[in-house]
């Protein structure tokens, strides 16, 4: 892939339905965590730690504990054959720092980033049943929290930027399945 940064940023968008039969390896996962793991960190303490599953039964076990686009009421989530193929579960480990707001975000859109470099689309996902989560990772919940978790899957679905209109931001689908998201203009967002 060899694109200008405007470009990558247009094209990295959330994805929600995949080819589930294309599955990630495990070793692709890592790949992914192996380069997350070099992003900034406030005051270089790297309290974040990750969990990767791609096998599909292990799949099959989390899916049920995530919330899908919120905003779009009639649609329950991606159907069989759609979900996603992999996960990572993004974990603060409180034994190293409890504010760790600002380190998920900037390791999370780099994840997006670096999953797109090898044709893959994602959507990070902080709408989770956390308890659920924690028995079924066997995560201890005293010492980590679950901060988000990041779908993966070869993209099975057309998504298109669009600028905001009067201040709606509201994402919606066509008919066509077209996933639409508006996002401010530059005017509207640079204020000086
Ligand atoms: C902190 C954060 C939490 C999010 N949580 C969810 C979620 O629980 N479920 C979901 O479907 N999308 C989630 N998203 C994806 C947003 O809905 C998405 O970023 C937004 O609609 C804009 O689309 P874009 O990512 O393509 O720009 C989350 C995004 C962020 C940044």
């Amino acid at each position: 892939m060899n694109m200008e940064f405007h470009d990558m940023a247009a094209a990295c968008r959330s994805v929600r339905r995949f080819d589930e039969k294309r599955r990630i390896t495990s070793s692709e996962l890592e790949n992914l965590v192996d380069v997350v793991r070099l992003v900034p960190s406030a005051s270089n303490r790297q309290p974040l730690k990750y969990i990767a599953i791609s096998d599909k039964s292990e799949c099959d076990k989390v899916f049920p504990h995530l919330m899908w686009a919120g905003l779009l009421k009639d649609w329950p989530g991606p159907a069989e054959g759609e979900r996603p193929a992999g996960y990572i579960v993004m974990l603060v480990d409180k034994e190293i720092s409890f504010n760790a707001a600002v380190d998920t975000g900037i390791a999370g859109y780099a994840l997006m980033l670096a999953a797109m470099e090898k044709g893959l689309g994602s959507c990070m996902l902080a709408s989770v049943s956390r308890p659920k989560l924690y028995k079924i990772l066997g995560i201890d919940p005293e010492r980590f929290d679950i901060a988000m978790v990041f779908a993966f899957g070869y993209p099975k679905e057309n998504v298109v930027l669009e600028e905001a209109v009067d201040g709606n931001v509201a994402y919606y689908r066509t008919e066509d399945g077209t996933h639409h998201v508006p996002k401010r203009p530059l005017d509207e967002v640079l204020i000086r």
